[in-house]
């Protein structure tokens, strides 16, 4: 098939959160399965300075129409692997800056404007280009206006662009809502600017138009699919969701087992798997000595890495201060955003020194060795459409501790539910909910016959991208 990806992130060359790894291996699992991958992405400055788009060719130049005006641009494209072809949108007044979409204070004043230009320049090229996709699959609100943009220059020019549009959620909570006095630069028909077309609460809604008009509607957990039904998880989005509702399913995300594999992780000190585990003792040794936490053996480490976000649930964790006071225990935290989570955090250091360490900052190298050096990794998320950390941890004997929502539940079974089949602790999102967890944590780590029966259980786990990539080929072939 010809598949078109459409997202504003993309591993390895720009990342924010799980949307750039999902849609990275969603692409890549494709191609080496033979099919013909192409996948859009802005181009900023730090994936133009990537050594493989330094090899990238131009192959269009972009006018494009955006009101009463033309904005021009330019595409260009390389291909890291067979099959796969890396388009990236160029405009340097948009994208060549060192954020994706803010400056680490506020977001961008201009980000309809760059997000739309992005996405008409992607519906241009599809036609100028003649990709003549099977499937445009379009991912978060980035990209939630390109199915309609795209039906829209169908009619118009009175050709076929795309077989199937596909919209997948990766995250509800972000709805690129902007003023509705910006619609003149969609230059799409009145009849869509109202309540039946992107209108939501007098502002413009680039979610809410991907939900309305793509033909297929997806989301990253077959949990969180169920809950962006309800008022509680859709934020707004319910009454739209309940339009589609029959369009709507959930894909598990998998995980990039070429990156994220402990016997072949080429961030640890020591490799290992699960009829090996002595390299995870050295990970946990080295990952103790670079956090310079008191190493006493028999003292669990808990893990965490994670975006300083309301959604992870950082406040179940300050609201647990006395436990970690209490507990004889390791605490490794390693987030980026919110200042305030890792003031309160530091904070914690203070009054216990020798037994937590936090940082604030992006370090692929460091996400991986906590991983393999921690005895379990916290996940306490308020909500999470599928949740990458929680498997990571499962492949590396890491036990996870989760909230019950979301991917989290559908990937952690809990021990004391299902004993014979348990990999992890989940717990309702609260704080409370949490303690018990972390208490049932420490009773597991007591008991290390048991332990070890749960963490080779997670290890075996099959966490690939195979299951996901069949479950997306099976919705785009359904309506060929
Ligand atoms: P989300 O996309 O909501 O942030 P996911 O669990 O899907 O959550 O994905 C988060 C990804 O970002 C994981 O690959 C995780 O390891 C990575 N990550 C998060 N924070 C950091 C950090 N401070 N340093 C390095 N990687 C991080
Ligand atoms: C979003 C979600 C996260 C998910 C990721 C990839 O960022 O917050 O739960 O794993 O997208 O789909």
């Amino acid at each position: 098939m010809k598949i078109v990806h459409v997202a504003s992130e993309l591993y390895p060359y720009v990342k924010t959160g799980g949307l750039a790894d999902a849609a990275a291996s969603i692409a890549a699992t494709l191609a080496d399965q033979g099919h013909e991958v192409s996948v859009f992405l802005p181009g900023y400055r730090a994936a133009l300075e990537h050594a493989d788009a330094l090899k990238s060719e131009r192959c269009l130049g972009l006018r494009v129409e955006m009101g009463d005006e033309y904005f021009s641009g330019e595409l260009r494209r390389f291909s890291p692997r067979p099959n796969l072809s890396i388009y990236l949108v160029c405009r340097d007044e948009f994208f060549d800056r060192r954020g994706l979409y803010g400056n680490g204070e506020r977001d961008y004043e201009d980000n309809y404007h760059r997000f739309l230009f992005f996405q008409k320049a992607v519906v241009d090229s599809l036609r100028l280009l003649t990709l003549n996709a099977d499937v445009v699959h379009c991912h978060d609100w980035q990209t939630g206006l390109l199915p309609l943009l795209l039906r829209c220059a169908e009619r118009r020019n009175r050709n076929a662009l795309a077989g199937l549009t596909v919209f997948t959620i990766h995250n509800i909570a972000f709805q690129g809502i902007f003023p509705l006095r910006g619609y003149h630069r969609t230059n799409l028909p009145d009849e869509f600017m109202g309540i039946d077309g992107i209108e939501y609460y007098g502002q413009l809604s680039m979610m809410k138009g991907g939900i309305l008009f793509a033909d297929k509607i997806t989301t990253v957990s077959p949990s969180y699919a169920r809950e962006i039904q309800t008022p509680d998880f859709a934020c707004g989005l319910e009454g739209v969701i309940a339009h589609r509702v029959d369009d709507l399913s959930g894909i598990l995300n998998g995980i990039d087992t070429a990156v994220w594999n402990p016997s072949i992780d080429k961030f640890l000190p020591s490799t290992y798997s699960v009829d090996a585990l002595q390299g995870k003792g050295d990970c946990r040794s080295e990952l103790l000595r670079m956090a310079r936490l008191q190493a006493e053996p028999g003292v669990p480490v808990f893990g965490m890495v994670c975006r300083f976000s309301e959604q992870k649930g950082i406040d179940l964790l300050l609201a647990n201060k006395e436990f970690f006071v209490r507990e004889d225990v390791r605490l490794v935290v390693l987030g980026a955003g919110d200042r305030r989570y890792e003031e309160a955090l530091r904070g914690w250091c203070a009054t216990m020194p020798g037994k937590i360490w936090v940082a604030n900052r992006l370090d692929e190298g460091m996400s991986h060795l906590i991983e393999a050096g921690s005895d379990f990794f916290l996940m306490p998320s308020l909500f999470e459409p599928c949740g990458l950390n929680q498997m990571y941890s499962l492949a590396y004997g890491t036990v996870p501790l989760v909230s019950r929502v979301g991917g989290l539940r559908d990937t952690v079974i809990d021990i004391d539910a299902d004993p014979l089949n348990g990999t992890g602790i989940n717990f309702p999102a609260t704080p409370t909910g949490l303690h018990d967890g972390l208490a049932r944590a420490l009773l597991l780590w007591a008991d290390r016959g048991r332990h070890a029966e749960v963490q080779a259980r997670g290890m075996r786990r099959d966490s690939s991208w195979a299951k996901s990539a069949a479950g997306y080929l099976a919705l785009y072939a359904a309506e060929e």
